[in-house]
């Protein structure tokens, strides 16, 4: 994935490698994210919440051109602002935030979760993505994007079937922070995107999920891709249609 820069004869003169960071990236949707920019040229920024073995770490060894792993807990505000220092000097295309957890039953009502259970979903999935947005986001472009993966349970508008309650209580927060930080960004000229990949068979997503890994991430990366030069916030499924709010 290249970008090309032409005289005004058209003779190319310059050839830049994208450049992305993706945080959450050691397994599920943020490895397939690496794995896919990797595949289309893109260099890599990919960060890891422990070390030790992973999908990330086997990536990287058989890309070491393309892939550095770094270390960031979204919960450990040490950690993003040592990783913000580490970076910097660097100009990333694309800032992706991928990490989030899901710790109760589907079927459990969002009241009967342990109070901890409930703090740390809120505390990863809403103020630890938010502090790394925060902390990264001078790293990105000035005409670059931030894109923070959410998910249509995010959607309040869509929810007529219920389940997951606290899980989708943190992604309609995100959404919510998400925007107020649009705000915020309003006479910037970066693309902000919320991301809804679909229920997508993961870790996370579990056996009984509706799509493959490979059926939501390429038709996601298009989608963000088909952003560039867009300046604003976007709630997107993986096709590039609005979700409703
Ligand atoms: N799968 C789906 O159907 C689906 C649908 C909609 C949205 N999403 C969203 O997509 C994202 C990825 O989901 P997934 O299905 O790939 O989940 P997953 O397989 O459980 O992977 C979650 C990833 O997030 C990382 N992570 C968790 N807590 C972290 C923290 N405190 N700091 C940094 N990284 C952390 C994990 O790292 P470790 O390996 O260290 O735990 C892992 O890399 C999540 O935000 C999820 O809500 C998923």
């Amino acid at each position: 994935m290249n970008d090309q820069s032409n005289d005004v004869d058209g003779t190319e003169t310059r050839t830049t490698t994208r450049q992305v960071l993706v945080v959450g990236a050691t397994r599920g949707l943020g490895l397939a994210l690496v794995e896919e920019y990797v595949g289309r040229g893109a260099h890599v920024v990919a960060t890891e919440r422990t070390d030790g073995p992973s999908g990330l770490r086997t990536i990287a060894e058989r890309h070491r051109e393309a892939v550095e792993v770094e270390r960031l807990d979204v919960t450990r505000p040490d950690q993003v602002a040592a990783l913000r220092e580490w970076l910097r000097g660097r100009t990333f295309d694309l800032l992706l935030v991928v990490a989030g957890i899901s710790l109760a039953p589907r079927d459990a009502a969002g009241v009967d979760i342990a109070t901890a259970d409930f703090t740390r979903m809120m505390e990863t999935n809403v103020l630890g993505v938010m502090r790394t947005v925060e902390g990264l986001d001078d790293l990105v472009a000035a005409e670059g994007a931030v894109a923070v993966m959410s998910s249509g349970q995010g959607s309040v508008a869509n929810n007529t079937s219920g389940g997951f309650e606290v899980y989708r209580a943190t992604k309609a927060a995100l959404n919510q922070m998400v925007r107020s930080y649009a705000v915020r960004q309003s006479s910037g000229s970066r693309s902000i995107l919320l991301l809804a990949p679909g229920w997508v068979r993961t870790d996370m997503g579990g056996p009984g999920a509706v799509l493959e890994v490979s059926e939501s991430i390429p038709p996601l990366v298009d989608t963000v891709e088909a952003q560039r030069g867009r300046p604003g916030l976007r709630f997107l499924d993986r096709h590039g249609d609005d979700v409703p709010w």
